[in-house]
């Protein structure tokens, strides 16, 4: 194992905070700056020390933030930029650091840049967004844009299409114009100046694309092949961002954490590496995105628990030798992580404590997204009316078009749509979960009354009270932060269990990943002479893992695994 550099973001444990869904102070039903510093207490009660906060810049909301009118404003909705400083300072108060989001592969088309640009076709800004003339009186080419639809949209004025791979709203920049990047770079500095730690980096593996332009082979039936064919970690994409390290994070010290699908385990290192890659930190998808089938965006495939520790295991083996990992199970794209993996009806307590330990001591830096440290679940829906996410209103009305029955796309969106993960958060079992005093901008899940934060901090046993202990046990431990990985029970669907080694102790994870007792010959052995230091079981037993059983032993003196 290569010598891992000490540092402090390394020995962090972060949450992230989805704004609009966080917490109201002003009754408007939508979560705001104030609303986050108000519940400041609750995080270092926690024991977070970083806070990933996803957009508040001024946006029109076409995809709730991530579409940005002005990268130095706040959403009027969110409050001011006095607010942003003062949470800044009150979380400065309490040791956690601030990380914003860092959307730099496109702006809202209503941000003066683009405005600018679309205003002429010899407007000095022309060259900032993609540009194309229009193919025989259709799009440039039959790119899909992630959300659904042409990934280009026509212009009347101009007469010519833009690009935008997420929404039509979400014009993408041209990182080959050197001023786009300048001008990127000095908005960096600009927050960085601010006092933030650095960034969360949306989308960033979409922003080279394919020089040539090419038409795509769409698969039967269909008008158009996904961008991301051409838009996603196309090659010399690192001299663009190589140059983002070099000229704009590494002089400020920025810490990075990059939401980075397409990139393959191969190029970890050029991504994130203590000394040559341009990120610190990496977000990889494939553990959360094994139910669906690759490139289609709305069709399940077959998948277990064998495959989500599979998806798990192989990076972090690769990160024992290079790069660091951004550890999560959920975010604001994806759904409830007990209702996917776990069982949220009877179990759903063990469950989520279970799914805690697996992925939390893992090797690398863990992230909370707000509500899952007290096990929130996936919502019922009844109607596409209750859904607010552009990417599943897209998808309902384009799979409607072609004639799937709504009931099919709506258990598609129960189990995927990203609003799952945006319910507001259950904070007690007053009027919508204590949210807002005002009625809120997404449906409150009615099991607030059961599931809340109130609830979670009387009782001594609540899957909170299993996260602090989680967080404590991790900074106890150097084993759990720096140690080498190693997977264990390699072949078995219903074990997940691996070990973690340092200088010299052993500390080792099993969990269960099935609501019934799994014996196992195997993991007596592995597990001899271990002391156990956490469980999610009162009571310990001997050769046989209860349901969701999660436990931690520990070794003293360190044997094997290096
Ligand atoms: C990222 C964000 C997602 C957003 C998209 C476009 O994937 O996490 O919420 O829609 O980028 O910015």
């Amino acid at each position: 194992m290569r010598e891992q550099k000490r540092q402090w973001w390394k020995e962090s444990v972060a949450y992230q905070i989805y704004p609009r869904s966080f917490q109201d102070s002003d009754g408007d039903g939508i979560g705001d700056l104030r609303g986050i510093t108000e519940r400041l207490d609750y995080l270092q009660y926690l024991g977070i020390d970083l806070l990933w906060l996803s957009p508040v810049y001024d946006s029109p909301n076409d995809d709730n933030g991530y579409d940005i009118r002005d990268y130095q404003g706040i959403l009027d909705e969110y409050g001011t930029m006095e607010d942003m400083d003062e949470l800044l300072e009150e979380a400065r108060k309490r040791g956690i650091r601030l990380v914003m989001d860092l959307v730099a592969n496109h702006t809202s088309d209503e941000h003066a840049w683009f405005i600018e640009s679309r205003s002429s076709k010899d407007s000095p800004k022309r060259d900032w967004y993609i540009w194309r003339p229009g193919n025989e009186g259709a799009e440039p080419t039959n790119w899909e844009c992630a959300f659904g639809g042409s990934a280009w949209e026509f212009d009347e004025q101009s007469g010519e299409y833009y690009l935008h791979c997420f929404s039509k709203k979400q014009p993408d920049l041209n990182w080959e114009n050197v001023e786009v990047r300048q001008a990127l770079y000095s908005m960096i500095d600009w927050w960085m100046d601010k006092g933030i730690a650095g960034f969360r980096v949306d989308a960033i593996t979409y922003i080279k694309k394919n020089p040539s332009f090419p038409q795509l082979a769409a698969e039967d039936g269909r008008r158009y092949a996904p961008v991301e064919q051409v838009s996603l970690n196309q090659e010399g994409i690192l001299d663009f961002l190589r140059e983002l390290k070099q000229a704009a994070l590494e002089p400020r010290g920025a810490i990075t954490v990059a939401e980075a699908p397409g990139v393959p385990l191969e190029q970890i290192h050029d991504f994130v590496d203590d000394t040559d890659g341009v990120f610190t930190m990496l977000f990889q998808f494939n553990h959360v995105d094994l139910d669906i089938k690759p490139g289609g965006k709305a069709e399940f495939i077959d998948w277990d628990m064998k495959k989500f520790k599979d998806a798990l295991s192989l990076w972090q083996r690769e990160s024992n030798r290079h790069g660091w990992m951004g550890l999560f199970l959920e975010n604001h794209d994806h759904v409830r992580s007990v209702s996917k993996f776990g069982d949220d009806g009877e179990c759903r307590d063990l469950s989520a404590k279970m799914l805690a330990a697996y992925y939390f001591l893992m090797r690398g830096t863990p992230f909370i997204y707000q509500g899952q440290e007290i096990g929130m679940t996936n919502c019922q829906f009844d109607s596409i009316d209750e859904y607010r996410d552009i990417g599943s209103l897209n998808l309902f009305r384009e799979e409607t078009v072609k004639g799937r029955p709504a009931s099919e796309i709506l258990d598609y969106l129960g189990r995927r749509s990203r609003d799952q993960g945006r319910t507001p958060m259950q904070w007690s079992d007053d009027r919508e979960a204590g949210f807002t005093s005002g009625t809120p901008w997404i449906k409150v899940n009615p099991n607030y009354t059961e599931i809340n934060v109130e609830q979670n901090m009387r009782d001594e046993f609540s899957v909170l009270q299993f996260y602090r202990r989680l967080i404590a046990l991790r900074r106890q431990h150097p084993a759990l932060v720096y140690g080498y990985y190693e997977s264990l029970c390699e072949e078995s669907v219903e074990i997940g269990a691996y070990r973690r080694v340092y200088d010299s102790e052993a500390l080792i994870v099993v969990c269960n990943f099935t609501g019934h007792r799994v014996e196992s010959a195997e993991l007596e052995e592995i597990l001899a002479g271990g002391e156990p230091v956490l469980s999610n079981y009162e009571t310990r037993e001997q050769g046989s893992l209860r349901p969701y059983e999660a436990t931690v032993y520990r070794w003293a003196a360190a044997t094997g695994g290096q």
